[in-house]
């Protein structure tokens, strides 16, 4: 079995006009995926497939994962002031939850049947350096929690880079005890540029770690050669907000380039209206369908709302 979507380029561009040692990724060259739907997870145990397969749909091989984990450095964020109002509504529509354990327990019922990606890193806010930061949940706590899978982020080439590294493998070695994955997120410092060259690097080092699926963002040219480097499973973030169909023309992209869900939080809780947005969003991931028609149905869904109120 093969992957069924993959990038259009060719491998081996020099970026940003640097000359570079030409590389061949062969991104129209579908991973092979022998034995268990996803890229590089055929042999994992039965435990993290499971995991795994509550977190990406095996029908479709992707996922639409809600994140609203801002809180751990942002505090109040926008679109997400009142978790136990704002989060609800959106969830029949998301395969999956990524948050904190403090919004999980004390603002999501847990009668919710949604596998959750637990963030375990702390130790920094926007006040602070971003990337200074440890682990603050153990996993012992993610299994009680009945967590899906773990996750923290890592700052290549910043100045906590070798901390965070420490902190994803601490996580994959705790999770590789009990079953549970970890998703590792390349978070981007504020003196790196986001193309396909660190986001490819980055990419490849916390996979090459062990992490068995990974959250990146999009970029242009190139996402295709980032998918095509990294052997696990990637989804991106949302980013800052964006205009709806911008936001929808990002994610069609990416999932057009091989990416196999989106993590998304702003571009969805900020939107003018939440529900019709995921609801969109949704129609990428596992329909497929174009930008300019997930827009439609965004603006279809919105006028119903409207209408109802
Ligand atoms: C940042 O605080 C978190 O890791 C978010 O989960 C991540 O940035 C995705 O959210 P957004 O789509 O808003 O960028």
């Amino acid at each position: 079995m093969a992957e069924t979507n993959g990038g259009k380029s060719e491998g081996g561009k020099a970026e940003g006009g640097r000359a570079e040692e030409k590389k061949n990724f062969r991104s129209d060259v579908p991973m092979e995926t022998p034995g268990f739907f996803l890229r590089g997870s055929a042999h994992l145990g039965w435990g993290m497939k499971n995991r795994l397969s509550r977190i990406f749909n095996p029908e479709t091989g992707r996922t639409v994962m809600l994140a609203f984990d801002h809180g751990y450095i942002m505090g109040p964020t926008s679109g997400i002031e009142r978790v136990d109002l704002d989060i609800p509504p959106l969830m029949p529509h998301v395969d999956c939850l990524m948050c904190t354990r403090g919004a999980l327990r004390s603002c999501i019922p847990p009668e919710t049947n949604k596998p959750v990606v637990l963030r375990s890193s702390t130790g920094a806010t926007i006040l602070k350096e971003l990337s200074d930061e440890v682990i603050g949940v153990t996993v012992e706590d993610a299994v009680r929690i009945n967590a899906s899978a773990i996750t923290a982020q890592v700052y290549i080439g910043g100045e906590h880079e070798r901390d965070t590294l420490d902190n994803l493998a601490y996580l994959i070695n705790e999770g590789n005890r009990y079953g549970i994955p970890t998703l590792g997120v390349t978070a981007v410092g504020r003196d790196m540029v986001r193309d396909s060259r660190y986001l490819g690097l980055a990419c490849r080092v916390v996979a090459e770690l062990g992490c068995h699926f990974v959250k990146t963002y999009y970029c242009e040219p190139g996402f295709d050669e980032v998918v095509a480097g990294c052997p696990v499973p990637i989804v991106i973030a949302g980013g800052k907000k964006l205009p709806e169909l911008d936001a929808m023309t990002m994610a069609y992209r990416a999932i057009d380039q091989g990416a196999l869900g989106v993590d998304m939080g702003r571009n969805i809780f900020c939107a003018d209206d939440p529900v019709a947005m995921v609801r969109a969003v949704r129609s990428i991931v596992h329909e497929n369908a174009k930008p300019e028609e997930a827009y439609d149905l965004y603006n279809t869904l919105r006028s119903e709302r409207e209408d109802s109120d």
